[in-house]
């Protein structure tokens, strides 16, 4: 087999420690791989990078395509960017995936059945960053879920079930509220959910979802879901084995990946010999699952599994009832190494299906064209002064000759027409405009020629109408591209 060369960085605090560490072990399971090492993080940062990674090392990265990396520490402060974040985007890094699993009864969990793989979209969702304030009581955050993107989250979940053997698939979103962005989600993972009838799949609402994976994480197998769920259950997946100082996880792209530990820098306990490499190692292994070097892959695990139930442990998992020897980072990696070639007794041991396992693809996602046709626009108005009743009838009579103004909502909640006196108002409201000869149900809706909403913005401008914002309401191939408002 020829060698594969991955990018290296060794990080901050504790990360040269466990790196080195967790590469001796590759070395001696003869992983086939070579390195290059660039520097990242709080050297860089300091230099005055505020991205914390130099163009050379963006080369380094571009050219090897895999990327195994210590933590990092970022410095406090304002101006430094996420490393983190920025490499994710750039790399088109679209999944997360975290294995999260019990190593009962030598590390003590109160979940000792847990084994359960997270996995989060990566790149869109509120994480896209694009945040205003609007008006002086208002701010906001654009949620962009994209099909491509979900699409692609979703097929890699049920691809990753299929090659590691996992036999259920559950999505988390909010549908019932969010029902076109979350509703996205059901929707293809309904689709794609039908082409694996081996795999179990269930939709879940992720407030109940989450509840359920901390009490009984024992009911999941592979989870997926969007970013912000994705970012808290995948923490608390994490905590409640017993050992987040034990996870990996893998930040998955097209060509592209990045493997890493799922803890930080642990500044306090650098350069003391102290730290547990298994997180990083743990990573490493996912690593050499993605570059299909199963054996070398089976060959730690297993060991990592032996000096573990021997009761040979670092300081952060030591404990009275199954420890039976303290050790460093060096004496644990050399434990390892030592072990390399035999199984665990009481733990399972790691079985790679050879035959079952391929590199997990995802489809090239063609768009259909949609039909898309306009419908009216939604107006978002400060205004701080005026009753909805008041900015109704105000509206309502600048709004012809072709529009008309259907109702107004703030925060979601329709005040006019016809509001309740004690809805709270902000000064940002929401004034949806149609066809003046719309009629109620919303599925009939007729056209509005495109010329007729900026016609209609200069004409709230001239009379001293602040417009902050405009949402125009669409249907895609005759279905609604958009919400209704609370009581409309
Ligand atoms: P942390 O995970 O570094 O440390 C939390 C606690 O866990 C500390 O008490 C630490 O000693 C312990 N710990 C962590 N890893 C350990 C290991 N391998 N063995 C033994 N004990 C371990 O989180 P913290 O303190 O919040 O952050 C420290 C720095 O790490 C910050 O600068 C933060 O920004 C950075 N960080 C970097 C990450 C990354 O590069 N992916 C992820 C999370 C934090
Ligand atoms: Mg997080």
């Amino acid at each position: 087999m020829s060698k594969t060369r991955i990018t290296v960085a060794k990080g901050d605090g504790i990360g040269p420690e466990i790196m080195d560490a967790t590469l001796r072990i590759l070395e001696a399971a003869g992983a086939e791989l070579e390195y290059d090492y660039i520097d990242i993080g709080e050297k860089v940062y300091l230099s005055g990078n505020t991205a914390g990674i130099t163009p050379e090392s963006w080369d380094t990265l571009r050219k090897n395509k895999i990327f195994l990396k210590a933590p990092i520490t970022t410095p406090q402060g304002g101006g430094y960017k996420s490393l983190n974040v920025t490499i994710r985007k750039s790399l088109g890094l679209f999944a997360n995936v975290r294995p999260c699993k019990s190593h009962a009864p030598f590390i003590e969990s109160k979940h000792p059945m847990m084994d359960t793989v997270i996995v989060r979209e990566n790149e869109e969702d509120l994480y896209a960053g694009i945040e205003h304030r609007q008006t002086t009581d208002v701010y906001q955050c654009l949620k962009l879920v994209s099909i491509p993107g979900t699409r692609k989250i979703i097929r890699y979940a049920f691809e990753y079930a299929k090659v590691y053997g996992r036999k259920k698939v559950t999505c988390m979103v909010k549908d019932n509220i969010m029902k076109i962005t979350d509703g996205l989600y059901s929707e293809v993972f309904r689709e794609i959910a039908a082409e694996y009838p081996e795999i179990e799949s269930e939709l879940r609402i992720i407030d109940i979802g989450a509840a359920l994976l901390a009490d009984h994480p024992e009911m999941f197998d592979v989870v997926v879901t969007l970013n912000l769920y994705g970012d808290i259950i995948s923490d608390i997946a994490a905590q409640i084995t017993g050992s987040v100082g034990l996870g990996g996880s893998s930040n998955i792209g097209k060509g592209f990946a990045m493997f890493e530990a799922v803890h930080g820098s642990a500044p306090d306990i650098s350069g003391k010999d102290m730290a547990n490499p298994s997180g990083l190692l743990s990573g490493a292994i996912l690593m050499l699952e993605h570059l299909g070097q199963l054996k070398a892959a089976e060959k730690i695990s297993n060991a990592w599994r032996k000096t573990i139930e021997e009761g040979i442990h670092t300081a952060d998992i030591y404990n009275q009832a199954t420890s039976k020897q303290k050790v460093g980072t060096k004496a644990f990696a050399d434990a390892i190494i030592e072990r390399l070639g035999q199984r665990p007794n009481q733990f399972a041991p790691v079985e790679m299906n050879v035959d079952r396992f391929r590199p997990i693809e995802v489809e090239e996602y063609t768009r259909p064209k949609a039909e898309k046709v306009l419908m009216g626009s939604d107006l978002f108005i400060d205004d701080p002064e005026i009753s909805a009743d008041g900015l109704g009838e105000k509206l309502s009579a600048l709004a012809g000759p072709d529009l008309k103004l259907k109702m107004i909502t703030n925060r979601g909640v329709k005040v006019y027409p016809d509001g309740l006196p004690e809805t709270f108002c902000t000064d940002h409201w929401r004034c949806r405009f149609v066809h003046k000869d719309n009629p109620k149900d919303v599925k009939q809706m007729k056209p509005v020629e495109k010329g007729a909403i900026p016609a209609l913005m200069s004409k709230l401008l001239e009379s001293g109408v602040d417009v902050v914002k405009t949402e125009n309401l669409y249907y895609f191939d005759g279905e609604l591209g958009f919400s209704l408002g609370q009581g409309e």
